[in-house]
């Protein structure tokens, strides 16, 4: 019996304007439009293998090694989707082989810790919806792919492309116009750099989905923030990376995080990812950037304490080197097993 496979990589992607909040929970359409920079293939990244043979008798998956259930209604809706793609590629060339009826053996790794407090779900969900892309040989292209890898995780369809991303909200009901789009390949932007500092690689607290859900319904900054904040920070945006301006990209980033941490804080009960350190982290980047006079780096943190640091490589002995000799020995820091995990060079 003929076994047919293919396999895919996904890298993390990292917000730099933030996804907070779901205007429908179960397609993962969200309030407001964002952009984030995917790492690079040799860095954080899920490798997925898939198989499909007549023979298999169940969908089935593995993760790091361990078996895992396949019945999530998110992977359920990415599967059934994918299916439907391939059931018409099937329709046009009834010579093909029916893959869409035949069961999937799915096999996924992260060369990162998955417990080091990284979102793993992006790179996830990305890395098996590309996977079962190219084993269905489907010919739709990259953005319609990541309205399915979407439905996932949110975030996950950013991971699609690799460097500098945009996921436009849409508007329609059935989120047929929410996909991912490039806006610039990583070397658009060679001297670019990203750090992650791993503060704690504990389990966060509060899932984004149910963060979001109270952010949502409890937050009235947030209403100011999607209606009145992101529109225009997403045009912005968009500009600094096309003109490679450091300065404004790193302003609106560290706003961006400060704005969704913020948001966090305002909900009901409130929500708090930072701790103390990552508090530590923000100041001394911003006393750095004093310092330097101008504007040498940036951070941004997403759901939970761990800072990813951007800067230009011409500023990294700099940067780099005043994390390490600053929070070499603060608590926190401790916990994490220094070498592997304190600081991440992400590319
Ligand atoms: O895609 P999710 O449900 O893991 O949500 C991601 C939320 C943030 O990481 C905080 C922001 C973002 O845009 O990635």
């Amino acid at each position: 019996m003929s076994v047919y496979t293919a396999s895919t990589t996904a890298p993390v992607n990292i917000a730099t304007l933030k996804y907070w909040g779901k205007r429908d929970k179960s397609l993962n359409l969200p309030t407001n439009s964002s952009i984030s920079v995917t790492l690079s293939q040799d860095d954080l990244r899920t490798l997925t293998s898939v198989a499909t043979s007549s023979s298999f008798t169940e969908d089935q998956l593995w993760l790091n090694g361990t078996p895992e259930s396949l019945t999530s209604e998110r992977t359920v809706a990415c599967l059934k989707d994918l299916r439907a793609l391939r059931t018409a590629v099937e329709a046009r060339d009834t010579s093909l082989p029916k893959f869409s009826e035949w069961k999937l053996h799915i096999v996924s790794e992260n060369n990162f810790p998955t417990a080091a407090g990284l979102a793993s779900s992006a790179a996830g969900f990305s890395a098996l919806v590309k996977a079962i892309a190219k084993l269905y040989e489907l010919p739709e292209s990259m953005s319609e792919i990541s309205k399915i890898a979407r439905k996932g995780s949110g975030s996950a369809c950013r991971s699609l492309f690799g460097g500098y991303v945009a996921w436009e909200m849409g508007s329609e009901v059935d989120g047929s116009d929410s996909k991912a789009v490039e806006v610039a390949p990583l070397e658009h932007w060679p001297s670019m750099k990203a750090a992650i500092l791993v503060v704690s690689a504990d389990k966060k607290d509060t899932p984004s989905t149910s963060g979001m859900q109270t952010t949502v319904a409890t937050s009235d900054l947030f209403q100011h923030r999607i209606k009145n904040v992101v529109p225009t920070r997403f045009i912005e945006m968009k500009e600094t990376i096309l003109n490679k301006d450091f300065a404004k990209f790193a302003e609106l980033t560290m706003k961006d995080s400060n704005s969704f941490h913020a948001v966090c804080l305002d909900s009901y009960p409130p929500i708090k990812y930072l701790n103390d350190t990552s508090m530590k982290v923000i100041k001394l980047i911003h006393t750095l950037n004093a310092a330097a006079g101008e504007t040498i780096a940036a951070y941004t943190f997403d759901a939970g304490p761990n800072a990813v640091i951007y800067y230009l490589e011409e500023n990294e002995a700099v940067v780099l080197g005043l994390l390490h000799e600053l929070f070499g020995g603060v608590a926190g820091w401790e916990k994490v097993d220094k070498e592997q995990l304190t600081l991440l060079k992400a590319f």
